[in-house]
């Protein structure tokens, strides 16, 4: 994604980190003891050291002191190489179970859906046959099935769960900043738009695969127990229900291709990709370049005061650690 300059999070310290300590002049080196000390009795209470009688050199010169260089402030929020975590590893397994069935289930799926293909006739030659796709296609399922009710009770019972959940919702702010980036896309605006958490583009990610997975699952269960479906409902309810799989199947294939990859991977921003989804974590840069407005408000919560900054680029190698 092109990015253009904008109000970049820079944080300091409320009380102005940039002062210089105070010159301290060390107390004078005590070459004589005490009489009373020397006499074996308790010392009489000492007059505190003299005050400092040489100056610095700055000063005595009349100059300024100089200042020393003011350590960074402290960020609660950042870990020791510069990285801010992003997904628990909660979230990161359920992420990995999802894409793992889902490409199990397009692989296994689509040759069913388009037989005909030399590639479909391939991979069934090469697994066996028919029979062990679908096999396979339905031990694709459970998986997923699982997945799904995990995430339920993660984004209902689990304060991250409930957490991430809230920010994936839809807010006023998510149709301004798409017609935000659009102008900025066309060159109409100078400035990108900030996002927080997630952005529209991470939310619609999110709702489709969410939308995506009641339909699949609800109408491949209707395919699985087939007798069973006909014994509740019509014919009619069958052949809606293959309908919406099968068209649903490609639908979500080519968004996971078009949208998904493109977000993740192929934009020049993240190429090849990010390894968020395997540590959890992002750099310290590149969330303040992403997301912006939530670097903002974890700073804010930490007590530091957040300027403006010009950002700088994202390059690869910004994504957090590489993948270990
Ligand atoms: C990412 C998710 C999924 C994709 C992309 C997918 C894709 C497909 C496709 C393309 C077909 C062939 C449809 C046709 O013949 O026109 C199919 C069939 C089928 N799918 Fe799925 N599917 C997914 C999830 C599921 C789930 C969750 C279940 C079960 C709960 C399921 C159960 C079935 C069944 C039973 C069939 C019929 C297979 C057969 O002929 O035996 N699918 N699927």
């Amino acid at each position: 994604m092109k990015q253009g300059n904008r109000k970049q999070a820079k944080i300091s310290t409320p009380s102005g980190a940039e002062k210089a300590p105070e010159p301290q002049a060390p107390p004078p080196a005590t070459e004589k003891k005490p009489e009373a000390d020397a006499a074996g009795k308790a010392p009489k209470p000492q007059a505190p050291p003299p005050a400092t009688e040489k100056k610095p050199d700055a000063e005595a010169a009349g100059k300024e002191p100089e200042k020393k260089a003011a350590a960074p402030a402290p960020k609660p929020f950042v870990d020791k190489d510069g990285n801010v975590e992003r997904f628990p590893v909660l979230l990161r397994v359920q992420h990995i179970l999802l894409f793992t069935s889902c490409l199990v289930l397009i692989f296994t799926g689509l040759p069913l859906k388009f037989p005909e293909w030399k590639l479909s006739v391939f991979f069934f030659d090469a697994i066996g046959g028919l029979e062990p796709s679908r096999f396979i296609h339905r031990l694709g399922a459970v998986v997923l099935i699982a997945v799904g009710l995990f995430h339920l009770y993660y984004i209902a019972l689990t304060k991250s769960g409930r957490m991430n959940f809230l920010g994936f919702f839809p807010a006023f702010k998510d149709f301004k900043d798409v017609f935000h980036n659009v102008m900025y896309m066309l060159g109409f605006r100078d400035d990108a738009p900030r996002f927080d958490r997630f952005s529209y583009v991470e939310k619609f990610d999110y709702w489709a695969v969410y939308w995506g997975m009641v339909v699949m699952i609800l109408s491949g269960l209707i395919l699985w127990f087939e007798d069973l479906s006909l014994a509740l409902f019509p014919k009619y309810f069958l052949d809606i229900a293959h309908e919406a799989h099968s068209d649903e199947a490609l639908l979500a294939t080519l968004a996971i291709i078009v949208w998904h990859f493109y977000n993740v991977h192929f934009n020049p921003d993240r190429f090849p990709m990010s390894w968020t989804w395997w540590h959890g974590k992002i750099s310290e840069k590149e969330m303040k370049h992403h997301h912006p407005v939530e670097y903002e408000r974890l700073a804010k919560a930490a007590g530091l005061e957040v300027e403006d900054e010009t950002p700088e680029p994202i390059r690869a190698g910004d994504h957090g650690p590489p993948g270990e």
